[in-house]
């Protein structure tokens, strides 16, 4: 198993960066909604709240080494013969997830730097989170702590359609198309596709 991408593989790193992501990803949608739900006075909510803000630094930094491991290394390329507006929606719909997993961190960094009660983060229990020293002192801050409330809870249900249709368009790569676009990101080798099949076909006549 490689370590780096190449043109028609990922890496280890890659691979399990994906899945990890992924993973942390619905633990943060399904830990979010469920915390934002329960009383205050939930002897839950305190420690949901610190599980969430320590998930999402972590996020974060899980991003950021993709990001930068992606532009350093290349990814393979789209399967050959997709439609324009396939190849646009797949980019797109990275894309979308990529910005949606490195703004949604920030913006509830903000709001929490912004919260009146002024709650301190202790990520993982060892790690302090300083609150943003501009945001915490602004005397807009109210202000500051709705809209950002705002665009992390939009961002959450953006991403969570952005997801749904990308795992929907992978299962459509597997079943439907058959090539080997979620074989390559299970780190297997190819499968087959409309072009190795014609080739095989070729190949017995
Ligand atoms: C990719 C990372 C993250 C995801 C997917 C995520 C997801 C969510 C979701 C689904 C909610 C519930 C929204 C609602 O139903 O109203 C939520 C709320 C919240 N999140 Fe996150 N979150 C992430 C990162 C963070 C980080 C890093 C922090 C803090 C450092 C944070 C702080 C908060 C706070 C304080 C709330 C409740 C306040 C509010 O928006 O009303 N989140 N998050």
């Amino acid at each position: 198993m490689q370590l780096s991408n190449s043109q028609d593989r990922y890496g280890i790193l890659s691979i399990a960066l994906h899945w990890l992501v992924a993973a942390l990803f619905l633990a943060m949608l399904a830990i979010g909604v469920v915390m934002t739900r329960l009383p205050l006075t939930d002897p839950l909510t305190f420690p949901l709240y610190q599980i969430h803000k320590s998930i999402g630094a972590t996020l974060f930094f899980l991003m950021a080494v993709r990001l930068v491991w992606r532009l350093a290394g290349g990814v393979p390329d789209l399967p050959a013969g997709l439609a324009p507006l396939e190849s646009f929606a797949a980019r797109t719909t990275h894309a979308g997830l990529y910005a949606i997993l490195l703004v949604m961190p920030l913006t509830g960094w903000v709001v929490v730097s912004a919260s009146p009660f002024g709650i301190p983060t202790l990520l993982y229990g060892v790690v302090p989170l300083p609150h943003i020293g501009f945001v915490e002192t602004s005397p807009d801050k109210a202000t500051i702590e709705t809209a950002a409330s705002w665009v992390h809870t939009v961002l959450a249900a953006l991403g969570a359609a952005l997801l749904s249709l990308h795992v929907a368009a992978a299962l459509w790569h597997h079943f439907i198309r058959r090539d080997d676009v979620l074989m390559r990101m299970l780190g297997r080798g190819r499968i087959h596709s409309p072009e190795t099949d014609r080739e095989m076909h070729s190949w017995k006549e």
